[in-house]
């Protein structure tokens, strides 16, 4: 089993990361438009926003160690790709980390503006900067449209990989998947 990414595929590191990651970001994408719209009497109107705090923060500290072990790692082969794809796929693929980091810090921003902690899962609690009023709703603002702006990107970055799969016939999604040859 490769754990490093080599020049012929991605390894199992960032192959979990990837796949997992992209599983919560569709889920909270999902989980935050339904929270928003709940009222207080429904029995999620506090577990739901937690659970949506929770696992964000998680996902920022998975971030940041994916991006540190992407830099640390070769870039598997663009191979034979056009020079429009190579430059497209490089936008979108270094795009997603500030763009998901933007979109996380944003969500931190509107839950610490009250001056609370957020608490994660019960673990640990990260400290709010400091009260700041009117902050949750420019926070909110930007974080709602950082979030449709992912979503779009990620469905862009997925018609890309289902061409190179089903009408180029390149192994880009395999070798996502399965990783490379252990030679
Ligand atoms: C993968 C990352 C994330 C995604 C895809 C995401 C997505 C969303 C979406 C779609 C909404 C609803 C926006 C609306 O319609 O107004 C939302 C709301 C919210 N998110 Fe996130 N979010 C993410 C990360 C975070 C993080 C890291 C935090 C905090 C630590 C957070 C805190 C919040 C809060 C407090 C709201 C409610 C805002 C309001 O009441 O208007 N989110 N999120
Ligand atoms: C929110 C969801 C997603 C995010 C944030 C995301 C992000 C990324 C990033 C940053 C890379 C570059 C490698 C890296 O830095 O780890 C990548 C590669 C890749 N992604 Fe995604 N992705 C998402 C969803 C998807 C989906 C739904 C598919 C396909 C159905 C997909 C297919 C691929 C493939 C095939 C590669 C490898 C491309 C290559 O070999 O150069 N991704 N993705």
């Amino acid at each position: 089993m490769v754990m490093r990414d080599t020049l012929a595929g991605y390894g199992l590191v960032s192959r979990l990361a990837h796949w997992l990651m992209a599983i919560a970001i569709f889920a909270m994408f999902g989980l935050g438009l339904w929270m928003v719209d709940l009222d207080y009497y429904s029995p999620y109107y506090n577990s739901a926003p937690a659970l949506h705090k929770s696992v964000g923060i998680l996902l920022l500290i998975a971030l940041v160690l994916r991006f540190g072990w992407r830099t640390a790692n070769v870039k598997p082969d663009d191979g034979d790709l056009g020079p429009f794809e190579r430059v497209a796929s490089r936008i979108v693929h270094w795009g997603f980390y500030p763009l998901l980091l933007a979109l996380m810090v944003s969500g931190y921003l509107i839950s610490t503006a009250d001056g609370r902690p957020i608490e994660v899962f019960g673990w640990f609690s990260v400290p709010s900067p400091g009260e700041n009023k009117g902050l949750e709703d420019t926070a909110g603002a930007v974080h709602a449209y950082l979030a449709y702006l992912t979503i779009a990107l990620a469905a862009v970055h997925a018609v890309g990989a289902f061409k190179h799969h089903l009408i180029d016939r390149k192994n880009t999604l395999t070798r996502m998947w399965s990783g490379p040859p252990s030679i």
